[in-house]
């Protein structure tokens, strides 16, 4: 076994593909003992600090539970109970939390912040979301695609939508790093930094993996064993509404997508939350103001037979746990 006590969980690009195999393998254990009714003590005693500057449903939920069945405390800190960055720098709030707590997760804006915490805790940190990776996402999206064709290296994945967001970022490391063949359907605009692209490539020669950009969604997507796509908004985006639904509209993934992949047992992935229809406030505002009744997914696709969207938000659990079990014990 790989041993990862210690370390940081912040991106993937720290890892090799021998430490994600190993991770992966670890939560599917984990899962298959959880579902066996058989629960882990193995972080008894330990205390855990999630610090939130975003909203969450997932991620947190994810890490609470996690945490629970081996035995964990977790602390929840939201954004206005505490002064990160604010009155109180990054790296003395780590330095405090390090002497209270055994692992800190972390989502929020800046990735700077969540390696500053990390460099300066003491005690591992878990990155569970900045504006530039979501990396604990790309594990459970490693291990759904990994139940579903029970490999990993020679699928291809392609992600359709915002080409530079965490979501499009996390995903093509994650790829290049596991020989997933990884390709990014989005307006120019909208493609990720030539810089993270050339690290991607590089790491793709290790494991075979191809990694290609492009604007011509009905192209982009032949071949294709799994699509994915994410919000058209990420958290913090908001004012970009307008400017994104004008621009990524082409590239919603509808049932002709699906079908332009010509295979039919091509599956759908999502981290969720998704606009698929107009039953909340946002999807509301968006029909009001823009008269869709989706975006980047529609409503047929997101019920359809292909959809493994509720799997990647249950394997977030197992594979956090994972996380936590490797990194503290
Ligand atoms: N996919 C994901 O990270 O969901 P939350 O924002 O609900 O945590
Ligand atoms: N790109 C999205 C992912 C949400 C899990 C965001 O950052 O809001």
């Amino acid at each position: 076994p790989k041993n990862l006590t210690g370390r940081n969980f912040l991106k993937l690009l720290d890892f090799t593909p021998a430490e994600i195999e190993y991770l992966l393998d670890l939560s599917r254990d984990l899962k298959r003992k959880k579902r066996a009714g058989i629960m882990g003590r193995q972080l008894e005693g330990t205390n855990i600090a999630l610090l939130f500057e975003k909203p969450s449903t997932r991620t947190r939920c994810s890490f609470a539970v996690a945490a629970s069945d081996e035995g964990a405390s977790t602390e929840f800190l939201g954004k206005n109970d505490i002064q990160l960055g604010k009155k109180e720098t990054v790296a003395d709030t780590a330095r405090v939390l390090g002497r209270y707590f055994d692992g800190i997760q972390f989502r929020g804006f800046e990735h700077e912040s969540v390696e500053i915490l990390g460099s300066e805790a003491g005690v591992p940190v878990w990155n569970g979301l900045t504006d530039k990776f979501h990396p604990t996402q790309v594990l459970a999206d490693l291990m759904t695609l990994r139940e579903n064709f029970g490999r990993l290296r020679d699928l291809k994945l392609v992600f359709a939508g915002d080409g530079r967001n965490n979501m499009a970022n996390s995903l093509m490391v994650g790829s290049a790093l596991m020989g997933v063949d990884y390709a990014i359907t989005s307006p120019e605009e909208l493609w990720p930094d030539d810089e993270l692209v050339e690290e991607c490539r590089e790491i793709a020669e290790g494991s075979g993996a191809e990694i290609s950009i492009g604007d011509e969604p009905a192209e982009d997507v032949t071949g294709a064993d799994a699509i994915y796509t994410d919000v058209w908004i990420s958290m913090g985006e908001e004012a970009r509404m307008r400017e994104r639904i004008e621009l990524l509209s082409p590239y919603q993934v509808d049932r002709e997508m699906l079908e332009q992949t010509e295979n039919d047992d091509i599956i759908f992935l999502h981290c969720l939350p998704a606009y698929h229809n107009t039953d909340t406030e946002i999807g509301q505002k968006v029909y009001e103001e823009y008269g869709l009744e989706e975006m980047e997914v529609t409503d047929e696709v997101f019920e359809s037979r292909h959809a493994r969207v509720f799997d990647q938000a249950e394997n977030r659990m197992h594979t956090i746990k994972a996380v936590m079990v490797a990194t503290m014990t």
